[in-house]
């Protein structure tokens, strides 16, 4: 062990020997210059951000634009979540799946033991206690991340609830899943440390689903750093949800309140990039007069059984990791209203004048900027290179607690009761606008064999359709057979189960033009959702499930003709038996551990619709 750190004691009110041996261990391992133990106050955060821009990682931005908020640009090597790099360690190959990248926990520890040996050489361990949902929730559970990096600190003090407080409900003995994270880039004494240090060739973010521990290595970016999000609130906290019966999902939580105050929770499934956060805080259209959408949670649901014979859902996160380009006053004002302050920004352009850019953020665009990677970036430029100011997957990190629609019950510690799942993915063909499932087993097939164009959220090609199963895909910790069969089965341990739908807002025409307004008018087709649990919304029987015909949407305010409403709720047979082939190819690769209700259900609905 480095001497200087070898008598590092943790702090007083640190009572937990499990935690205080485990960081002692990690210590020993990395070799930290020093140790600190984030307390989660105001103070320290502003404390190390100042010294990320004192140290040149982090631009503060104009007070008086975007009070008490700064800019980080990444390296280039390191702007997304990797997929490729990304393993789940079981002992046996089949439990992690066709779906996963696959190292035995015994392999992946000797390698990453290697590479974690003096890997904070130079720099300061930071131990990061934090809780995933309210402090105490019998929802929530914790977490504590030991890292190298002041990013990951300030972004897990705006993302959880971080700090003192969850070590003191930790007690002397309460269980944490330990996360071990390093940006893999040792300094050696006087050596220069660069402006966003990561290992750009070196990264494993690797699960132990079995141990329940997260260790990543070599980079500083959102998912892959941040390790109470993807890695344990979804990799980690799936294969605990599974074993002790509940859900852990890639879903944001909203609720919908009538004129009357009669108030419903759904919860919503897409893939990553495709307008969770939008849909999250939806202002209704003005003629929706009286009608209100709140926000519970914009990624992530934690989902048990209520002892009412319903569902109940928390959102484990604190805050919005949300995708910046694309995000406007149009498209979103509540997230707008909600980066006022406050907030770290990544990977955005930076204005002449101390504030920010994306693109989409506005109709004009900025004469002339500082781009993402630092250099000067003008309209003129950008059409000469196809430089873009922000980069696809540039990102805001901000307070929930500052958006407006926050739903008063976001922090209850029984969370909210929910009515209806829904599940979309970007389909510019085949899928209609909306449909409801006729049961919980067809809803499942329907979620399981979701598609949907992929997007910059993860490193890769983009505008691919790849089956995205309950947008889960990159997030299930275990073989996608089984995660099907549990949830067939929490269909049926619960008296009420919810309706499950499928939403497409993504359907385009053949100039390539969304058919669909979006946004605020995804209102209509919420309504119709919460109007059919509660037994008043019609609909037709189709061979796909229950369909609103023309006269079931509420139209009021929008010119939308029935032509138009035909061609977004077609459901084409031809491009329906190529669908249920690509079905049928990922069925296929989860071989013996499909359920069988899979293959029934879709040969039961190809019959019904193709055949
Ligand atoms: C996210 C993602 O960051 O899904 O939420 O990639
Ligand atoms: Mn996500």
């Amino acid at each position: 062990m480095n001497p200087r750190i070898s008598d590092a004691a943790a702090p007083d009110y640190v009572k937990n020997e499990g935690l205080k041996t485990w960081v002692a261990e990690m210590a020993a391992l990395c070799q930290p210059d020093r140790i600190v133990w984030a307390d989660g106050s105001d103070e320290e955060y502003t404390r190390l951000c100042e010294e990320m821009v004192a140290a040149g990682s982090m631009i503060k931005l104009n007070p008086e634009k975007r009070p008490n908020s700064y800019l980080a640009w990444s390296d280039p090597s390191d702007v997304a979540r990797v997929e490729d790099r990304t393993y789940i360690c079981t002992t046996h190959k089949d439990d992690a799946g066709p779906n996963n990248n696959w190292e035995s926990p015994a392999k992946m520890k000797e390698t990453l033991t290697g590479l974690f040996t003096g890997c904070m050489k130079g720099r300061t361990m930071y131990v990061i206690p934090f809780s995933m949902g309210p402090i105490g929730s019998p929802i929530a559970h914790i977490g504590v991340e030991i890292s190298d990096s002041a990013y990951v600190v300030a972004n897990m003090k705006i993302m959880t609830r971080m700090g003192r407080k969850v070590v003191e409900q930790l007690g002397e003995d309460g269980a944490f899943v330990p996360c071990l994270h390093s940006v893999g880039a040792p300094l050696s004494p006087g050596q220069q440390d660069m402006r966003w240090p990561c290992n750009p060739t070196v990264k494993y973010i690797a699960h132990f689903p079995e141990t329940r521990e997260i260790w990543s290595y070599g980079s500083g970016y959102g998912g892959n750093a941040l390790l109470g999000k993807k890695c344990f609130a979804l990799r980690i906290a799936s294969t605990m949800a599974r074993d002790e019966g509940w859900l852990a999902e890639h879903m944001l939580i909203l609720g919908v309140e009538s004129p009357e105050g009669e108030k419903s929770y759904v919860a919503a499934a897409f893939p990553s990039a495709c307008g969770k956060t939008n849909f999250a805080m939806l202002i209704p259209p003005k003629t929706f007069d009286g009608w209100k959408v709140t926000t519970v949670g914009d990624d992530i649901a934690w989902i048990k059984p209520g002892k009412d014979g319903r569902f109940y859902a928390i959102n484990p996160e604190a805050g919005y990791f949300g995708v910046a380009p694309g995000t406007s006053e149009k498209s979103n004002a509540n997230a707008m209203a909600t980066l006022h302050s406050n907030v770290i920004f990544t990977n955005v352009a930076l204005t002449p004048d101390g504030d920010v850019w994306w693109e989409g953020m506005s109709k004009e665009i900025p004469a002339r900027l500082t781009d993402w990677t630092g250099q000067e970036w003008t309209p003129e430029i950008a059409k000469a290179t196809g430089r873009k100011a922000a980069h696809a997957n540039a990102r805001f990190t901000a307070p929930a607690s500052q958006c407006p629609s926050l739903d008063p019950e976001w922090e209850a510690q029984a969370g909210v009761p929910i009515s209806a799942f829904i599940f979309g993915g970007r389909r510019s063909t085949t899928v209609p606008l909306v449909f409801e499932a006729f049961n919980w087993n067809y809803g499942v097939y329907m979620a399981a064999t979701l598609g949907s164009e992929t997007t910059a959220a993860a490193f890769g090609a983009q505008g691919v359709v790849r089956r995205d199963p309950f947008a889960m895909l990159p997030f299930c910790g275990y073989h996608m057979g089984d995660y099907f069969n549990h949830w067939l089965k929490m269909g049926h341990v619960i008296e009420n189960p919810p309706a499950i739908f499928t939403v497409n807002w993504f359907r385009m025409d053949e100039q390539g033009n969304f058919m669909w307004p979006g946004f605020g008018e995804n209102m209509r087709v919420l309504k119709w959702i919460v109007d059919r649990v509660k037994g008043r919304a019609s609909a037709e029987k189709t061979a796909l499930g229950w369909m609103p015909r023309f006269e079931d949407l509420d139209w009021t305010g929008l010119d939308v003709t029935k032509e138009q409403f035909e061609a977004l709720t077609k459901v084409d047979t031809e491009m329906w038996r190529e669908e249920f082939a690509l079905h049928g190819e990922l069925f296929d690769k989860l071989k013996d551990r499909l359920p069988a209700d899979m293959v029934q259900r879709r040969d039961q609905l190809q019959q019904a619709l193709v055949d």
